[in-house]
C-alpha cells in the first residue's frame, strides 16, 4: 500500500467505525467478531437507561475541569481492562490478588470517577448499566474534552466475575516494536491499532522508574539509549536522577514534554520522528517500515490521527466482551454481586 492509499484507508475505516457510512448500524464492521452483539444505544433500545450517555458525560466533565489528566488515566485503565482478558471491567475489582493488585498495573487512576458515575447511574437506572460500558463511555468523553475525536461507543457489555493478578501481561515500556506488535496481535489487534493507540502517550504522565534504563543503562551497556536526541536526554536526566534519596517519591514526568496541558494533539508522532520519545516502545515506531509510515502520516495530519484513534479505540473496546446472559451487571464496580 502506498502512503496515500493507506491514508484513504484509515479515513474510510474511521468513517465506518463512526457509523457515518449509510446502512452501518451495528458494530460488526471493524470490531472483533465476538463483539458483534454490541450495538449503539443499547440502553435506549432496551429501555433500561435511555439517558446514560449525558449522565456519564456530565460526570466526566466535572472531573475534567479540575484534572486535565483524566483522559490519559481513563485510556490506560480501559487499555488495561481490555488487553487483560477482555473488556469486562475486571480491572476495577478490589481484593487480594486481583488484576488491580499486580505490580504491572500500579499507578492506574480514575477509579473514583468510575465509582461516582456508577453511583449516579444506580440512582437513576438501578442495576442497568455495566461497569465495562461505563469505562468505555467515560473514556470516549474524556478524550473528546481533551480535544480528541468524538466517536460512538457500541454498548451492551456485561461485567466479569473473575480477576487475577496472574493474568496481567502488560508489556514493559522498553519493549521492542516486534514484541509489542506480537502482543497486540495476540489480542486480536493489528499494527495500525498499535501505532494509533500508542499515540495516547501524547498526553499523561509516567514514573521515572520506567525510563531509567534508557537514560543510564540502556540494554545493560552502562550508557544512555543512543537513539535519544541529546537535548531530550539532558532534559529527562534532569527530571529523573539516577538515584533517589531515601523516602523521595519516584518523580512523575510528562509522557509528551511538548504537551504540558495534556491536550489531544499529534506532537507525540513528531517526537517519534525526531528521536525525542520518552518511552523506548514509542521511539521504536521510527524503525519499523509500517510503523514509520503511519507515524509519519499521523505526524502530518491530526485529522488522520483522530479518525484512526476513534477506530482503534472502538476495536479495543470490543475485545472479548461478555454479552447476553454471560457475566452480570455489577452494582458496585469494585466488587462482584453477592
Ligand atoms: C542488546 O544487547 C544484546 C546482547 O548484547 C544485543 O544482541 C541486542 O541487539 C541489543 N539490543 C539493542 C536494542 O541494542
Ligand atoms: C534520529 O535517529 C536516526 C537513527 O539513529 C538518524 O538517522 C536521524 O537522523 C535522527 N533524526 C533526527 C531528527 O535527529
Amino acid at each position: 500500500m502506498t502512503k496515500q492509499q493507506r491514508s484513504v484507508c484509515v479515513a474510510i475505516l474511521a468513517l465506518i467505525a463512526l457509523g457515518m457510512v449509510a446502512g452501518v448500524a451495528h458494530a460488526a464492521i471493524g470490531l472483533p467478531p465476538e463483539a458483534a452483539p454490541l450495538i449503539r444505544h443499547f440502553y435506549k433500545v432496551h429501555n433500561t437507561c435511555a439517558n446514560v450517555e449525558p449522565f456519564v458525560r456530565h460526570q466526566v466533565k466535572l472531573v475534567y475541569d479540575n484534572d486535565r489528566t483524566v483522559a490519559p488515566k481513563l485510556i490506560k485503565l480501559l487499555y488495561a481492562d481490555c488487553m487483560i482478558n477482555g473488556c469486562d471491567a475486571s480491572i476495577l475489582l478490589d481484593g487480594p490478588n486481583t488484576e488491580k493488585e499486580s505490580p504491572k498495573t500500579r499507578g492506574l487512576g480514575a477509579f473514583v470517577l468510575i465509582d461516582k458515575i456508577k453511583q449516579v447511574l444506580e440512582a437513576r437506572c438501578p442495576g442497568a448499566v455495566s461497569c465495562a460500558d461505563i469505562l468505555n463511555l467515560a473514556t470516549r468523553d474524556a478524550v473528546f474534552f481533551s480535544g480528541g475525536p468524538s466517536y460512538p461507543v457500541f454498548l451492551g457489555r456485561r461485567d466479569g466475575r473473575d480477576s487475577n493478578a496472574a493474568w496481567v501481561d502488560l508489556p514493559s515500556p522498553s519493549i521492542s516494536w516486534e514484541s509489542s506488535l506480537a502482543y497486540f496481535e495476540s489480542k486480536g489487534l493489528d499494527v495500525q491499532d498499535m501505532v494509533t493507540l500508542l499515540g495516547a502517550h501524547t498526553m499523561g504522565r509516567v514514573r521515572c522508574s520506567n525510563i531509567l534504563d534508557r537514560l543510564y543503562n540502556f540494554n545493560n551497556t552502562g550508557k544512555s539509549d543512543p537513539s535519544m536526541e541529546s537535548l531530550t536526554l539532558r532534559y529527562l536526566r534532569k527530571q529523573c536522577p539516577p538515584k533517589l534519596k531515601l523516602g523521595q517519591p519516584n518523580p512523575l514526568i510528562n509522557l509528551n514534554p511538548s504537551n504540558p496541558t495534556h491536550r489531544f494533539i499529534n506532537s507525540y508522532y513528531t517526537r517519534v520522528l525526531t528521536n525525542k520519545s520518552v518511552l523506548g516502545v514509542d521511539q521504536q515506531l521510527r524503525y519499523g517500515g509500517d510503523t514509520y509510515d503511519l507515524t509519519d502520516e499521523f505526524a502530518s495530519s491530526i485529522e488522520d490521527f483522530k479518525g484512526g484513534f476513534a477506530y482503534s479505540m472502538s476495536r479495543m473496546g470490543g475485545l472479548k466482551v461478555l454479552t447476553g446472559t454471560k457475566g452480570e451487571i455489577r452494582l458496585n464496580c469494585r466488587m462482584v454481586n453477592k
